[in-house]
């Protein structure tokens, strides 16, 4: 008892000192971030302690208390993933536990105590230790204080450079690198190519073009953050279920997350996060592939801004085309040796960007192996697939309602920046029920546009889908993804956006 009372004790007294000091640290500040994470650390510092003093006394009721603790570190870990509670890292996990470990050794051989170095860095002793243990990763204002330490020697270089190599053999994408741009992606030519179609006779565009404009990832990144769409569907995906199964289903191996179109990464980093609550020792890659650079940067700082602490999650960026996605070693390569669990997303209705979803499975998902797993979202129809065209626009509000502005905000984003001598737009949505799933039909987001210099012309910007869940779910197995689970987003059964996680 009396041993417990020490360790709570002896880290009560550092409180203060701990929120005061990590509040000042980082930046922009969190208050609740700053107090939860107070909670976490003394909720562990207790569990570890009872769970010794469960060893050293053989008392089967301590280890009971401990698992009480653990339910409520739990709780809390639940409500930090709910509040979207990151913080925003300096340094790249690799980077801070080398860093850790050199601060560590450093200080040991310049025969500084912790107290020593934290009056000579003008830090906190607990800023100090937590970085030593890897807890908590510096901020920039931090590294510079300890650069300045002379007796430590350190420079920018033991901060930042790796190594060298190491080949573990485990794993295609271990580099220093944050981000891999295969060889034949060209941006430029892709751009060319949907700048001449915009001045053409007009036509289908395909919709990978809707997202290569920075105004229009711009445009996408803010009808994302909508407040309706964000508490209505974003904030009620089931990932902890999803995440339970997956790794119910993959044993406690380490990951790789590839995000297939990752957007703003709000919703993958959300997943990942809840894997890491469920997975024992969490090994996860988490892998951002997007078309868009200023899409793939903002997830990419979102991941960090959320993981910067947590070693367990390296986030890397992968900028190309899905559709070529099984010429690209560094997301189709899997070594024979320490070979990590795939686990592909594709979420915020990526599947539906696709107009050929059939030849995507063939294959650009060729190199798919069995025992990969793929997580998706889709908009379900409201109708029977068997329903006429009356019914369903009938019943399909969105046929019903002129294009919301948040949408044509997005799609005209290149129209107006490109069509040569633009004087206007207009939407229109037309039903296609004539789509490659079956029991899917498509809402073609058909933009008139008049210029000075044309006649009147019309694009097929964008198509919204719906898919009956299925007719999906059979259309995946025959391209040989079985259905482990689907769950509705939202509370009710007929939800008009669900989930499918299926099994290669
Ligand atoms: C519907 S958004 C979903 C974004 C994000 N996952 C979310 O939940 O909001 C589709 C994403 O796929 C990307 N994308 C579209 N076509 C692509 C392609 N051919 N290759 C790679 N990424 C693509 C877009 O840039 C966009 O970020």
């Amino acid at each position: 008892m009396s041993h417990v009372a020490t360790l709570v004790d002896s880290s009560s007294t550092e409180t203060e000192a701990l929120q005061i000091e990590e509040v000042a640290e980082h930046s922009p500040p969190s208050v609740l971030a700053q107090v939860l994470r107070t909670v976490r650390h003394h909720l562990a510092q207790a569990t570890d302690g009872i769970r010794q003093v469960a060893a050293r006394t053989g008392d089967g009721e301590w280890e009971q208390q401990a698992a009480q603790l653990r339910r409520i570190a739990a709780f809390v870990e639940e409500r930090v993933i709910t509040l979207d509670i990151g913080q925003r890292s300096f340094l790249l996990p690799d980077q801070f536990l080398r860093f850790s470990m050199l601060l560590r050794e450093r200080r040991e051989s310049a025969r500084l105590s912790g107290i020593e170095l934290s009056k000579r860095a003008g830090l906190s002793l607990r800023t100090i230790k937590n970085i030593e243990s890897g807890q908590v990763s510096p901020s920039r204002d931090t590294v510079l204080r300890l650069l300045d330490v002379a007796e430590l020697g350190l420079a920018w270089k033991d901060v930042l450079d790796d190594p060298g190599p190491e080949d573990s053999g485990t794993s295609a994408t271990d580099t220093n690198y944050n981000c891999y741009i295969p060889p034949g992606y060209e941006p430029l030519r892709m751009f060319q190519q949907f700048v001449r179609m915009l001045n053409g006779p007009g036509g289908h565009i395909e919709q990978t073009n809707a997202y290569l404009e920075h105004r229009s990832a711009f445009a996408y990144v803010t009808m994302c953050n909508d407040a309706e769409y964000a508490t209505m569907y974003r904030a009620n995906y089931p990932f902890d279920v999803l995440a339970r199964r997956i790794v119910a289903e993959g044993g406690h191996h380490p990951m790789r997350v590839i995000a297939l179109g990752a957007g703003d990464g709000r919703l993958e980093v959300r997943f990942v996060q809840h894997l890491l609550t469920r997975c024992t020792n969490p090994d996860i890659e988490l892998l951002l592939f997007d078309i868009s650079q200023p899409l793939l940067t903002t997830a990419y700082q979102h991941a960090l801004d959320t993981f910067g602490e947590q070693s367990a999650v390296h986030t890397l960026m992968v900028q190309g085309n899905f559709h070529d996605l099984a010429s690209y070693p560094q997301v189709s390569y899997l070594p024979a040796k320490g070979r990590r669990r795939r686990i592909y997303t594709m979420l915020g209705y990526t599947l539906a960007n696709l107009d050929n979803e059939p030849r995507f499975f063939q294959h650009s998902m060729a190199h798919a192996c069995a025992g990969d797993l793929l997580l998706l979202d889709f908009q379900q129809r409201t109708t029977p697939a068997t329903a006429s065209e009356q019914d369903i626009r009938l019943h399909d509000s969105a046929l019903r309602v002129a294009l919301p502005k948040a949408y044509t905000e997005f799609l005209a984003a290149p129209i107006r920046t490109h069509c040569h001598d633009y004087l206007s737009h207009d939407f229109s949505l037309r039903l296609d029920t004539q789509c490659l799933i079956p029991g899917s039909y498509a809402l073609d987001a058909v933009a008139t546009v008049k210029t000075r210099s044309q006649a009147e012309r019309r694009f097929s910007m964008f198509r919204f889908k719906r898919y009956d869940e299925g007719l999906l779910a059979e259309s995946l197995a025959r391209f040989g993804w079985e259905k482990l689970v689907s769950l509705p987003i939202g509370d009710s059964e007929r939800a008009p956006v669900a989930m499918l996680l299926v099994k290669r």
